[in-house]
């Protein structure tokens, strides 16, 4: 028989993130759901329930580094080994408008939680995961120095841009001990960020996530995913 993979996805109480955990658990996964919202967490979780799939759950924001030690703690009481980490959590703030005329706290806060929050949870879970391994950062078109610059949510764009480049350096260092580190952009998702004018599904948005996952070559490393195809950072 084989034993399940264990994956942990960041920001999962809602979005893509809870359908990556969707789709992972319908497949041979271990899945850990976390979030810094534990009644939605535990909603997440019952939804879960409904499809046969058994998510645990682990308190972790992604913007703290305490919660993010203390999560990394509370993980291996209860597990062994990591197999894949999918750094999902982000935001993207309805002030997001410039960022010369923003107070640089908008700036600030989504750094924290959208590029400092994904090195942060990769460094404190590097013990647990598994070679080979797998690290997946769900970026964004918007963070692409090739794609125009678009006019919207400067900080955001800004903070994905940085996790980008976060993801080759990542690449790069795991590569000897085979972990791939791959970065992915979901399309425009009907989401709460998103919104419900947004073009694609849910379930499209975690497609290639879900490829990267577990489909995906073990030596596709360092790398900018839309559709499951490279795209140019
Ligand atoms: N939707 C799109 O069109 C789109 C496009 C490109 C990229 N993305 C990226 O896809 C990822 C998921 O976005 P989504 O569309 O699913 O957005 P969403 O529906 O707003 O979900 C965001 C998730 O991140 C969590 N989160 C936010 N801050 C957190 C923190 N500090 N610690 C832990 N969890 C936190 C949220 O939890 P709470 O409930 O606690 O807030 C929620 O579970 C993000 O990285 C986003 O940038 C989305």
């Amino acid at each position: 028989m084989l034993t399940p993979k264990t994956i942990l996805i960041t920001g999962s109480n809602r979005g893509i993130g809870l359908e990556i955990a969707r789709q992972c658990g319908r497949k041979i996964f271990h899945v850990i759901i976390s979030g810094r919202d534990k009644a939605g967490l535990e909603k997440a979780q019952k939804e879960l329930a409904k499809e046969n799939i058994n998510a645990d759950i682990l308190m972790l924001d992604v913007s703290n580094l305490d919660s993010i030690n203390k999560a990394a703690k509370e993980f291996r009481k209860t597990n062994k080994h990591l197999d894949v980490l999918v750094n999902n959590a982000g935001i993207g703030q309805r002030g997001d408008t410039s960022l010369l005329h923003n107070s640089e706290g908008i700036l600030t806060k989504t750094l924290l939680t959208n590029s400092y929050g994904p090195l942060r949870v990769t460094k404190a879970f590097m013990p647990y995961i598994t070679s080979p391994g797998r690290v997946i950062m769900i970026s964004s078109g918007g963070g692409s120095m090739t794609d125009e610059t678009g006019g919207w949510w400067p900080a955001y764009c800004v903070s994905k841009t940085l996790l980008n480049s976060i993801t080759r350096q990542l690449a790069y260092e795991l590569e000897q001990k085979n972990i791939s580190v791959n970065a992915v952009c979901p399309g425009w998702v009907r989401t709460d960020m998103g919104g419900a004018g947004a073009t694609r599904s849910v379930p499209k948005g975690a497609e290639t996530p879900v490829w990267l996952a577990d489909e995906a070559p073990q030596n596709l490393t360092g790398k900018f995913f839309r559709d499951k195809k490279e795209i140019p950072w």
